[in-house]
C-alpha cells in the first residue's frame, strides 16, 4: 500500500443554517468534514491540530485497526484527549477492508459537526465485485442543532435530564427544501442518463436511524459498513447511526430533478418533532435546468414502520462469509435505559431522577485515564474486570418493566477476551423508560449477525434458527425495538474496544462497556507500545 498522509486541522467556524449564525467545530473548515480516499492496504497518517476550544479525539469509524489500538480514538479509552493547542497523529493502516467507513470526533457531542467519510478503493490492480461505476457521490446524512452542542450535552448532564433534539436533518450539510431558510443551499447532485454511480452513504446522525430513498430510482446495496454484501436491489435503505452503505446508483431516467430524501426510523413518536419532515437533495439530469420543475419526492415508509427496518437488514447477506462455527465465550447482555436516585430527587428525570444508559444493568463511567494505557501499563484502580457475562436478574424485559427492578450501578467494568477466542453476544432490548431500536456498535472488529428477532430471545429455541452460513458482516447493529440481535466475531485483536450504543446521547449517558483483548502469543499478535506523542491526561 502507498502512504496517505493528511493534515487535520481543527477549530470553530461561522456557519448559519436555518437563518441561524453558530459557531460550529470543523476539520479544515469543512462541514461535513473531508473526505479521505485511500486504497486498501495503505498506510494512513493524519497529523490532528486541535485549535479549538475543546478537548478532543478522533475515531475511524470500523477501522479494524488491527495491531493498532492507540489510533482508534474514543477519549478515556484508547487515549486522553487532545487539549486544545496540542496536536496527536494517527497512524494506521487499512487492511482487507473495501468501501465506506468514516471518521468523527469521540468525545463529549462533538461529532455533530466533526465527522466526514473515508472511501476505500480496492488496491491497484484489484477489482470491485460489481462493475466498476462510472463516478462516486458521498452522501452525508447528519443532524444540525441551533445550539451550541457542547452546551446541549454539558446541559442535559448537568440537569439529569435527555440532550435536546436537534433542529434540522441534513444531507451533506443542508437540510434542503422542506427546512426554513435552507432552499436556496439545498444540495443537488449532477447526473447523466445512463451512467452508474456509487453512492457512498454514512449515516451521521447523532441519534436517529433513516429511511433513504431517491424518487423513481431502484439502489443495488454492494456493501455495508465496508463489507461486500451479495447485490440487493431495493428502493429504500435503513440505516442506523454509525451505518455506512455502497450503493449503486443507475441514472435510469432521461432527463429531470428528483430528490433523495431521508426521514427518521423510530419505534415511538418522540416529541413528534421530525416525523414527517424529509430531508432532502437534488438529483439533478445533465441538461434539466435547475428550475425547470419541481423535483419529485419519494413514498418514504412512515416513521415508524419496523416491518420495513427489520426486513432490510435481515435481507442482507455478506458476499465472501466465514462465520465462527463454535463460540469459547457467550455473553447475554441487556441493554436499555435506568433510573438513578438522585439527592432530594433532585434531577430532570422520571421522578426526579437520572436517566441513564446501561449494559447488564451497568452504567459506564468515563475513568480519569485511558483504559489502554492503564492495562499496558498495569495501573490499578483505573477499571475493575469484573463486566458480567449475564443480567443480574431474569424477568420479561420486553413486557411492562417495573423501573424499580432495574437502578443500574455506576462503573468501569470491562470483560477480558482470550486472543483469537470465538464471542457470541445476545442483545436483549429492554422496555425500561424508552421503546426503540439501539445500533450497537465494536469498535476493533466486525462480527456477524447470526440471528434477529422479537421478544424475549430463547435460548432454546432461537439457535436453531441461527444463520451460520452468510449473515451480513458489520460493525453496528441496530438491535430490534423490543427484540433481540446475536452477534459473532473472531477476538483477534489485541488492544481495549469500546462497545455503545452509536445514539450519542445514549452513549454520552453511560451506554457502553470495555473489552480488553489479551496479547496472543506470537510476536505479530501484541498490541505494540503507545505511540510517543500520545495525549496524556
Ligand atoms: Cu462511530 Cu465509538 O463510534
Amino acid at each position: 500500500g502507498a502512504l496517505v498522509e493528511q493534515n487535520f486541522t481543527v477549530g470553530t467556524q461561522s456557519v448559519t443554517r436555518l437563518c441561524n449564525q453558530q459557531n460550529i467545530v470543523t476539520v479544515n473548515g469543512q462541514f461535513p468534514g473531508p473526505i479521505l480516499s485511500v486504497s486498501e492496504g495503505d498506510n494512513v497518517v493524519v497529523h490532528v491540530q486541535n485549535n479549538s476550544p475543546y478537548n478532543l479525539t478522533l475515531h475511524w469509524h470500523g477501522v479494524r485497526q488491527l495491531r493498532s489500538c492507540w489510533a482508534d480514538g474514543p477519549a478515556y479509552v484508547s487515549q486522553c484527549p487532545i487539549t486544545p493547542g496540542n496536536t496527536f497523529t494517527y497512524n494506521f493502516t487499512i487492511t482487507g477492508q473495501e468501501g465506506t467507513l468514516w471518521w468523527h470526533a469521540h468525545i463529549s457531542y462533538l461529532r455533530a459537526t466533526v465527522h466526514g467519510a473515508l472511501a476505500i478503493s480496492p488496491r491497484a490492480g484489484n477489482a470491485y465485485p460489481f462493475p466498476t461505476p462510472d463516478a462516486e457521490i458521498p452522501i452525508i446524512l447528519s443532524e444540525w442543532w441551533d445550539a451550541n452542542v457542547e452546551d446541549v450535552i454539558a446541559d442535559a448532564i448537568r440537569t439529569g435530564g435527555v440532550p435536546n433534539d436537534s433542529d434540522a436533518f441534513t444531507i451533506n450539510g443542508q437540510p434542503g427544501d422542506f427546512f426554513p431558510c435552507s432552499t436556496n443551499d439545498t444540495t443537488r447532485i449532477l447526473i447523466e442518463a445512463g451512467k452508474t454511480y456509487l453512492l457512498r452513504i454514512v449515516n451521521a446522525a447523532m441519534i436517529h436511524a433513516h429511511f433513504f430513498k431517491i424518487a423513481q430510482h431502484n439502489m443495488t446495496v454492494v456493501a455495508v459498513d465496508a463489507v461486500y454484501t451479495k447485490q440487493y436491489e431495493t428502493d429504500v435503505l435503513v440505516i442506523q447511526p454509525g451505518n455506512t452503505m455502497d450503493v449503486l446508483l443507475t441514472a435510469s431516467q432521461q432527463s429531470g430533478l428528483y430528490y433523495m430524501g431521508a426521514r427518521v426510523y423510530f419505534s415511538q413518536p418522540q416529541n413528534g418533532q421530525f416525523v414527517n419532515i424529509t430531508t432532502t437533495a437534488i438529483l439533478q439530469y445533465n441538461g434539466s435546468s435547475s428550475s425547470s420543475s419541481s423535483p419529485i419526492l419519494p413514498d418514504l415508509p412512515p416513521f415508524n414502520d419496523t416491518p420495513t427496518a427489520f426486513k432490510f437488514s435481515t435481507d442482507l447477506r455478506s458476499l465472501r462469509p466465514s462465520v465462527p462455527q463454535t463460540v469459547d465465550q457467550e455473553m447475554f447482555i441487556t441493554e436499555g435505559f435506568g433510573l438513578v436516585s438522585c439527592p432530594n430527587n433532585s434531577c430532570a428525570g422520571i421522578n426526579g431522577s437520572r436517566a441513564v444508559g446501561s449494559l447488564n444493568n451497568i452504567s459506564y463511567v468515563d475513568p480519569d485515564i485511558a483504559i489502554l494505557q492503564a492495562y499496558y501499563s498495569g495501573i490499578d484502580g483505573v477499571f475493575t474486570r469484573d463486566f458480567p457475562d449475564n443480567p443480574p436478574v431474569v424477568f420479561n424485559y420486553t413486557g411492562n418493566v417495573p423501573v424499580s427492578l432495574w437502578e443500574p450501578e455506576l462503573g468501569t467494568r470491562v470483560k477480558v477476551l482470550k486472543f483469537n477466542s470465538s464471542v457470541q453476544i445476545v442483545f436483549q432490548n429492554t422496555r425500561i423508560i424508552t421503546i426503540e431500536n439501539h445500533p450497537i456498535h465494536l469498535h476493533g472488529h466486525d462480527f456477524y449477525v447470526v440471528g434477529q428477532g422479537f421478544g424475549n430471545y430463547n435460548s432454546q429455541t432461537d439457535p436453531a434458527n441461527f444463520n451460520l452460513v452468510d449473515p451480513q458482516m458489520l460493525n453496528t447493529v441496530g438491535v430490534p425495538t423490543g427484540g433481540w440481535a446475536a452477534i459473532r466475531f473472531q477476538a483477534n485483536n489485541p488492544g481495549a474496544w469500546l462497545l455503545h450504543c452509536h445514539f450519542d446521547s445514549h452513549s454520552a449517558l453511560g451506554f457502553d462497556m470495555v473489552f480488553i483483548t489479551e496479547d496472543g502469543p506470537g510476536n505479530s499478535d501484541t498490541l505494540p507500545p503507545p505511540p510517543l506523542d500520545l495525549p496524556q491526561c
